[in-house]
């Protein structure tokens, strides 16, 4: 049959342009987090490293049309949908973005844990020290770069480590709370010390906001 174009409706067209992404905002100052997360770092780590991911991710989609009109994160929860070829790229810098737009989320300094997710973790994890502790021990252990998160998984509360940019969310889990384990989260503050990283980092949990994300989720199921 011979073929006589492609008339496209013009909503279509629209559908067809480059759709970027930018960076998201950091709602708090960089100084916000000291002295358990340092000035310096929290600005390489969002204007420098984040950036980073934005502009990768971007040129990806630049290059592969099929990743237009999606949000990162509907990406990367399909993760197995994208072509072979160009899946490594996709899961590494859409990951990147994805991963640090949560991280700031759940940042803030010197909060409490209260509410549901606070019962919750004492009856997944006994206390709130037994779950720092059983957090703290994954964190150690993961090998080279990558994060330690708190996850909803099938309802239930779980601590996993993924490697690179990996997201729990490819996995079919929900994030609730994660730490950055790249060295460019810690390093200049911390260097090789992870385990002192790892101790303050529970000082700048923003819980109110875990809490908020436990209850959205556990709604909608
Ligand atoms: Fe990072």
């Amino acid at each position: 049959m011979k073929k006589i174009g492609n008339f496209l409706p013009h909503s279509n067209q629209e559908n067809l342009k480059v759709k970027k992404i930018e960076l998201s905002k950091l709602e708090y100052p960089y100084d916000s987090l000291e002295s358990y997360i340092d000035e310096k770092t929290m600005e390489i780590h969002h204007d420098k490293h984040h950036q980073t991911y934005v502009d990768k991710f971007n040129a990806l989609i630049e290059a592969n049309k099929e990743l237009e009109g999606r949000t990162p994160k509907e990406i990367i929860m399909d993760i197995e949908d994208v072509d072979e070829k160009i899946r490594t790229a996709v899961r590494n810098h859409g990951g990147g973005v994805i991963n640090h737009n949560f991280l700031w989320k759940i940042l803030k300094k010197n909060t409490e844990p209260k509410g549901n997710i606070l019962k919750e973790i004492e009856k997944e994890f006994g206390n709130i020290d037994k779950f720092k502790e059983e957090f703290k021990k994954s964190a150690m252990s993961l090998f080279g770069s990558g994060w330690t998160w708190l996850v909803l998984d099938d309802g239930k509360l779980n601590i996993i480590n993924t490697s690179n940019q990996d997201s729990p969310l490819s996995m079919g889990m929900i994030p609730l709370l994660t730490i950055d384990l790249w060295e460019h989260a810690y390093y200049l503050k911390y260097q090789n010390r992870r385990a002192d990283y790892i101790d303050n980092f529970f000082h700048v949990i923003n819980w109110e906001k875990v809490n908020e994300i436990f209850l959205e989720e556990n709604v909608n199921g």
